[in-house]
C-alpha cells in the first residue's frame, strides 16, 4: 500500500514521536526516534546489533518506559493501559524462550485467551484455528522446551496470533533458523501481511526485509532513524548498508535482486533456494 503522508494521526497504526530511552546503567539505546506506520503496512526495522531495535519494540508495548510519545491505534501507551495494549498487540520476543513457559504447546497457546477471560472451550477453539493456520496442529501435546528454535518461534507466533491482534511486533523472527524454517516462517509472515495485519519486524535479515517490507526504517549507530523509505531504494544502496554495518564492505546484496520477486513468494516451489545467502 502507499502511505498517505497527509493522513490524520488518528488513522495511524503506530506513531512514535521523539522517543528516548536509556538503560539504568546510563547507556543510551534510543536517542529521539520518530516514525509513523499506517494500518496494514508491513514495515521492517533494520539496524546493526545494538542499534536499539529490541529496545524500541519493548517500549512500544510498555514493557520499557521511555520519554516521548507512543500511540498504538490512536491510543497513547501509558502505565494505565499497558494491559489492554498488550492484548491487542501481538509480540514475538527475540528469544522465544522468554514467552514459552507451559508444559505443552496447547497450554501456551490458550494461556492468553484464558487470561482475557474466555472460557476454556472458546480458548481451545481459537487455539485449534491458529495452530491449524500455522500447520502446527500436531504440536499441541509437545513440550515447548523440547522444540527446535524454529518451532519455538512459530509457537511464540501462535501465542501472539491467537489473541487476534491488529498489530504484530516481531523481533528477529528468522534469527537462528535454518534456511527451510526461515522460508516457512517468511511464508507465514507473507500471508499475515496479505491478510492486512500491521507488522513491524525488527531484523537485519536482508532477505526477510526484501520479501515482506512495504517500507524499511533504519536505526543507525546514533540511535535515531537514519533512513525511512522504499525497500528497493534502501536495499540497493550498498554504500548506505555498509556504512550502517548491515552488510560487509565488499558484499553485493543487490545481486540478490536479480531474481528478486518479492510478491510472488507464495508461488515459490519448495525447492526454491536463495543461493546468494
Ligand atoms: N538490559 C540492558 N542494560 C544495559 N544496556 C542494554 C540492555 N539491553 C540492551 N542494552 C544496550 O542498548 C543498546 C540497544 O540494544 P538493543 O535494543 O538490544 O539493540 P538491537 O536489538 O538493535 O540489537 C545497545 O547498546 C545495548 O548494548
Ligand atoms: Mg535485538
Amino acid at each position: 500500500m502507499t502511505p498517505n503522508p497527509q493522513a490524520l494521526s488518528d488513522n495511524l497504526a503506530i506513531e512514535v514521536r521523539d522517543l528516548k530511552f536509556s538503560y539504568p546503567d546510563g547507556r543510551i539505546a534510543l536517542a529521539g526516534v520518530s516514525f509513523k506506520i499506517y494500518p496494514a503496512e508491513s514495515v521492517v526495522l533494520m539496524g546493526a546489533n545494538g542499534a536499539g531495535k529490541s529496545t524500541l519494540l519493548l517500549c512500544l508495548v510498555g514493557i520499557l518506559k521511555g520519554n516521548g510519545t507512543i500511540r498504538l491505534q490512536g491510543v497513547e501507551v501509558n502505565p494505565d493501559n499497558v494491559f489492554s495494549i498488550r492484548s491487542q498487540t501481538g509480540f514475538v520476543f527475540q528469544n522465544p524462550e522468554h514467552q514459552l513457559f507451559s508444559p505443552s504447546v496447547l497450554e501456551d497457546v490458550i494461556f492468553g485467551p484464558l487470561n482475557l477471560g474466555l472460557s476454556r472451550e472458546e480458548a481451545l477453539k481459537r487455539a485449534d484455528k491458529t495452530l491449524g493456520e500455522l500447520n502446527m496442529t500436531d504440536f499441541k501435546p509437545r513440550a515447548p522446551h523440547h522444540l527446535s528454535q524454529g518451532e519455538k518461534k512459530k509457537v511464540a507466533l501462535a501465542t501472539a496470533l491467537v489473541m487476534g491482534p491488529g498489530i504484530l511486533l516481531l523481533d528477529e523472527p528468522t534469527a537462528g533458523l535454518d534456511p527451510r524454517s526461515s522460508t516457512q516462517l517468511i511464508d507465514v509472515l507473507f500471508r499475515l501481511k496479505d491478510e492486512g495485519k500491521t507488522m513491524l519486524v525488527a531484523t537485519h535479515d536482508m532477505h526477510l526485509a526484501e520479501e515482506i517490507a512495504d517500507r524499511i526504517i533504519v536505526l543507525g549507530e546514533n540511535k535515531t532513524v537514519v533512513r525511512d523509505g522504499l525497500p528497493r531504494e534502501i536495499l540497493s544502496d550498498t554504500a548506505f548498508l555498509a556504512r550502517n554495518n548491515l552488510i560487509h564492505e565488499h558484499s553485493h546484496f543487490h545481486e540478490l535482486r536479480r531474481h528478486g520477486h518479492p510478491h510472488s513468494h507464495l508461488h515459490h516451489e519448495d525447492d526454491h533456494t536463495h543461493p546468494h545467502l
